[in-house]
């Protein structure tokens, strides 16, 4: 799936105070595993609260392409989806090339999942896609002896992948802390014989280890180094269908949980969101730079623990954001910089160098969103230095690079800033948070 015909640009203007209970999509993350942990299990998998993003609905295709059933179905209790896979290993030549359209999750998992079966499948996604770094996935994989068999530019999409007939249980120490490349090793080690073993030196969000768990392969986490975690599973278990309930994305009720913090009088309620703490760096940093979150209803399911939060406007101070919480909220920096910019004094956000390679170059795209809202804004090496005056300015507009999360972090700043902030693209919103602008509207957001 991927975008043609006109873009579409909104612009947020300063709302009154944002209200309301909601629950934000499932958890983009969870969601794609799911699908594809149930594709690689036998027997039934019934999914409920899957993320329809576009990026989700890019792997259900894919896995119906390598010889999964998936059905969608709409029953008394709500959505299901339902997936028969084919067995560890189990995967089918697919007849056509596998479109990813903008997600990297999805292509580089499934990378995963192919090196393990003795086909070969084409890889392509849409022009953010085709220009991110794939070799971190193909280094490992050819290791556990999958082919590249074409490929364009430095590893990049398109490209084919000949999966291993008799794959290899390897030990690799991950490069940059990225659950991406652990997973895609791991989902590939589930064909190999004896044991593959992951050592990350900064853990990264562990949904393949607990999933893998919970549909009954046998594997072990333990703390490797001052932050890092070694990962052994044992190879060829027979996975079996599950049911998976998906938590709401943390990443996705970021979005109002800033908006609420800068929009003055705000107070609203998140249900259900995940709170793995490997994904919870923003709520901490946030909590640090004073602001008002209350979490209540914890509870848990299959391993990933989730609770309701209650968010108020606050007023907000600049921190120092260490590097090593990076992995923890790798995906929220953007709209962390949109509360630091509401904040009073300066905000360092340290580490940021993997967010060069996310769907645009979100460290330059995050200094450009500020700077042209009247924000000063410095990018140190890979730190990200912002003054934060206690208001914005706004009234600029913003490049949105086929990015959702900038599409986004763009219209929560226009919610309290001075003069209407405008994106010149919402269509990529579509890919992780399809509900996002009318469910803002709901609350009290004024898009137009
Ligand atoms: C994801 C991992 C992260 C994150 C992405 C989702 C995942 O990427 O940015 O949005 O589901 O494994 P990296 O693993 O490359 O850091």
């Amino acid at each position: 799936m991927t975008h043609s015909g006109q873009p579409s640009p909104l612009e947020a203007r300063k709302c009154h105070p944002l209200t309301g209970r909601v629950r934000v999509p499932g958890d983009k993350s969870i969601s794609h595993r799911s699908l594809i942990l149930g594709a690689l299990a036998v027997g039934e998998t019934r999914i409920s609260g899957l993320l329809e993003g576009e990026d989700v609905l890019n792997t259900a295709n894919a896995m119906r392409a390598l010889g999964a059933r998936v059905e969608r179905i709409d029953e008394k209790g709500g959505i299901v989806w339902s997936v028969r896979g084919t067995g560890t290993g189990g995967f089918a030549t697919p007849a056509a090339p596998l479109d990813f359209g903008n997600s990297g999750t999805g292509c580089r998992l499934v990378m995963g999942a192919v090196a393990g079966c003795p086909i070969t499948a084409t890889f392509d996604g849409d022009s953010s896609l085709r220009s991110r770094p794939m070799r971190r996935i193909l280094d490992p994989l050819e290791l556990m002896g999958a082919r590249v068999i074409s490929q364009s530019d430095g590893g990049r999409l398109p490209l084919s992948l000949q999966g291993a007939r008799d794959p290899l249980p390897i030990v690799y120490r991950t490069p940059v802390a990225s659950a991406q490349i652990k997973s895609a090793v791991l989902l590939a080690g589930l064909s190999a014989p004896g044991v593959t073993t992951v050592i990350e030196q900064e853990a990264s969000r562990d949904h393949t280890e607990l999933m893998l768990k919970h549909f009954g392969a046998s594997i072990v986490s333990v703390p490797d180094g001052a932050h890092g975690r070694k990962i052994s599973l044992t190879g060829q278990p027979e996975l079996h269908g599950a049911e998976v309930t998906v938590p709401a994305d943390p990443s996705s009720a970021a979005f109002p949980i800033v908006a609420a913090l800068i929009a003055a009088g705000s107070d609203i309620i998140l249900t259900d969101v995940m709170t793995n703490p490997l994904r919870t760096g923003l709520f901490a940093t946030l909590r640090e730079m004073g602001a008002s979150i209350e979490e209540s209803e914890t509870r848990s399911d299959a391993g990933e623990p989730m609770a309701q939060l209650r968010v108020r406007a606050s007023k907000l101070r600049g921190v120092e954001v260490p590097a090593e919480r990076a992995p923890s909220m790798i995906d929220e920096y953007l709209v962390l910089a949109v509360a630091a910019a509401f904040a009073e004094g300066t905000t360092t956000m340290h580490g940021l160098q993997e967010l060069r390679v996310k769907e645009s170059d979100r460290l330059e795209a995050t200094a450009a969103m500020l700077r042209v809202n009247g924000v000063a804004v410095e990018i140190d090496g890979a730190d990200l230095i912002i003054e934060g005056r206690g208001h914005v300015p706004g009234g600029g507009l913003v490049a949105t690079h086929m990015d959702h999360r900038i599409a986004m972090s763009a219209l929560v700043m226009g919610c309290a800033s001075d003069a209407p902030v405008k994106v010149d693209d919402t269509a990529f919103i579509a890919t992780s948070f399809p509900d996002f602008v009318p469910m803002m509207r709901r609350m009290g957001a004024d898009f137009a």
